[in-house]
């Protein structure tokens, strides 16, 4: 009946999930007595825990009800509910807002070109010269002197991360990053075998001394910061604590890598200080060195757009050519045809995308204070996201409950290295404006419901895409 099943550390959250989609499809009919834990764990080749712990987050989402005596058996969560599912999915898990304004026109330029790719190089490790310089020129008018020669495209933010950790950090480093963070970050430094050590963020910025200490201690040989719009709290750290960051990593060795894939989504923040690596070339090292700053089309532009790049001194642009073949062979070329056309019209397409995030980020606030006024939601002057404190922990549960009724939704521990921050729930506001209000209400809904049950201690581990 479950099929074959993956990894045990995902097991059990598998079988739930399974079990979940045949009482949904009606495959199991409500009201059907399932196996008992024993009797399944045998069925399915797994433990025991994994069965309870499987029945617990059924439980939990409301698709199982176990009493004394007559054992577990399928159900809905709250049937009276159904009708308030929305008619579609409502994504709350990826802050992904939709292809900017203007962009639709700009392909359909560009395709006149297209067959001219074909003068280009087929492998392209290093991306092409016409993109390269036009993300040179960027930098060099935002305040920071740069040369093609420093910049190698890639297919995205994503793969930016994973080559840079791929290519400085060897097994056992440390590798400093934020508490929260962006989760796949984490996880790709995790991943080139570092030790992982932390920085608390929250909505109101990074705890500087406490930075600067764990610096000072534990000497990481990166540290992965995301200082403009932050993901998920939204902050942005202050020019001044910039420069105290990078003098502290140039004394402990410490290569900063400033991911600075959110930093066009200036709603309202009454400052810009430039890319973050200015601070290094103003302090004595002219090519910015020490640090590496990342970049990507995905969140200003199109998440479709598949480019991103990485910026740094030479040397590292040939140590990162040299690691990139074990993971992929270039970006594509047609894509790169756009994205030199989009990063020479940045300026102009991001005052759409920054019309789009004020209007979305309101309608989010009003529905929170209408909806869920018992939260915490901080405003934030940019980016793509709240960083929400509940009235009280329960954030995988909500997410249970949520992902039943078809809203898609990453738990606030997803964001940490620990599991902690099941006080917190990060809600995109880049979904179309009605969902936000039909999301906000099943939100509201679902954290009612939950108040009325006793409460769990199962968490839903299923891995998260948090974008
Ligand atoms: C901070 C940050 N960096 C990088 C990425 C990945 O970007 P891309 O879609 O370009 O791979 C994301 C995506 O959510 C992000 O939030």
């Amino acid at each position: 009946m479950t099929g074959a099943l993956g990894s045990e550390a995902v097991a059990y959250a598998e079988l739930a999930g399974r079990i979940r989609v045949l009482i949904v499809d009606g495959r199991i009919p409500v009201g059907t007595r399932l196996p008992s834990e024993r009797d399944l764990a045998a069925h399915a080749g797994r433990s025991r825990t994994t069965v309870v712990a499987a029945y617990q987050a059924l439980r939990d989402s409301g698709h199982l009800i176990s009493r004394q005596g007559s054992g577990s058996r399928a159900t809905l969560p709250h049937l009276a509910d159904v009708s308030k599912r929305p008619e579609h999915a409502v994504n709350f898990a990826g802050s992904i807002p939709p292809p900017v304004d203007g962009l639709r026109e700009l392909i359909a330029e560009v395709t006149a070109e297209l067959p001219d790719i074909t003068t280009f190089p087929g492998f392209d490790l290093l991306g092409n010269d016409g993109l390269r310089e036009a993300i040179a020129d960027r930098y060099t008018t935002r305040g920071l002197p740069t040369s093609p020669d420093q910049i190698i495209v890639t297919t995205g933010g994503q793969p930016a991360i994973a080559l840079t950790a791929q290519a400085l950090v060897r097994r056992s480093d440390i590798a400093l990053v934020e508490s929260p963070t962006y989760p796949h970050a984490y996880e790709a430094f995790q991943r080139a075998g570092a030790r992982m050590v932390a920085t608390p963020v929250t909505t109101s910025g990074w705890d500087i001394p406490h930075l600067l200490a764990l610096i000072q201690q534990t000497r990481p040989v990166v540290a992965y910061l995301i200082a403009d719009f932050h993901n998920p709290t939204g902050a942005s750290m202050a020019p001044e604590d910039r420069a105290r960051l990078l003098r502290a990593a140039r004394a402990a060795g410490t290569t900063l890598v400033i991911d600075e894939a959110t930093v066009d989504l200036n709603i309202d923040r009454p400052w810009d200080d430039g890319p973050f690596a200015q601070h290094a070339s103003r302090d004595s090292s002219p090519d910015g060195s020490g640090v590496i700053t990342l970049g990507s089309l995905s969140k200003s532009i199109w998440s479709g757009l598949r480019i991103g790049w990485i910026r740094a001194d030479e040397a590292v642009i040939r140590r990162l050519v040299q690691a990139r073949p074990s993971g992929d062979l270039g970006t594509p070329p047609i894509e790169q045809l756009i994205a030199e056309r989009v990063v020479r019209q940045m300026d102009d397409l991001i005052v759409g995308r920054r019309r789009f995030l004020r209007q979305h980020r309101a309608a989010l606030s009003h529905a929170l204070a209408r909806h869920l006024p018992q939260w915490e939601a901080p405003w934030p002057d940019g980016g793509l996201s709240m960083w929400v404190q509940l009235d009280h922990p329960g954030s995988t549960a909500l997410t249970s409950i949520c992902r039943a009724r078809g809203m898609s939704l990453v738990p606030g521990p997803a964001f940490s290295i620990d599991g902690s921050f099941e006080r917190f729930l990060r809600i995109p506001f880049t979904s179309p404006i009605a969902d936000l209000d039909v999301g906000v209400r099943m939100l509201a809904d679902a954290w009612a419901q939950l108040a009325s049950r006793p409460p769990s201690t199962v968490h839903d581990r299923r891995p998260a895409s948090a974008l």
